[in-house]
């Protein structure tokens, strides 16, 4: 099973960006952990982070055909997004949104997801656990299917 882990914009200065909300786990470390799970459970991970909006669309473009599946964490523009949304039910892939944060602990202006109506589901609040869980809930979706 290959699964593609999108990051969008300011996850790249996770470890540094507001720390008391996101914690001290950085981008790089997130990805090896995830490379790493998703080994024992036989899938593998490619990672693309981007701060802008069209090169996280194209990245869903082009999973189309190489990969089963995406974990994608949008950053703010989960809440802002129509088109990485449309992409996302453009390329029809399972996908699970997932947040380092609890959105719904935070500012009303997060508790809207663009992305959540076209997701599997949503993992919101765990820290980097957080894409752990999602990579597991994926591939756990993803087996259950009928070939
Ligand atoms: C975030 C939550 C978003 O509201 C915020 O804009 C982020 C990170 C999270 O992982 O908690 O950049 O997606």
């Amino acid at each position: 099973l290959k699964i593609l882990v999108l990051h969008g914009p300011n996850l790249n200065l996770l470890g540094q960006r507001e720390p008391g909300i996101y914690g001290t786990t950085t981008l790089a470390t997130i990805d090896a952990l995830l490379t790493q799970e998703a080994t024992l459970v036989g899938a593998e991970v490619t990672t693309l982070q981007s701060n802008h909006e069209g090169i996280l669309v194209d990245g869903i473009h082009n999973a189309l055909g190489q990969c089963h599946g995406l974990v994608i964490n949008a950053g703010a523009y989960t809440h802002t997004s129509v088109a990485l949304r449309d992409a996302i039910a453009a390329v029809n892939l399972p996908t699970v949104e997932v947040h380092l944060s609890n959105l719904y602990k935070r500012e009303p202006f997060r508790h809207h997801s663009h992305i959540a109506p076209v997701a599997l589901g949503q993992i919101s609040g765990f820290g980097a656990d957080s894409y752990v869980l999602g990579l597991h809930a994926l591939v756990r979706y993803l087996r259950a299917q009928p070939d």
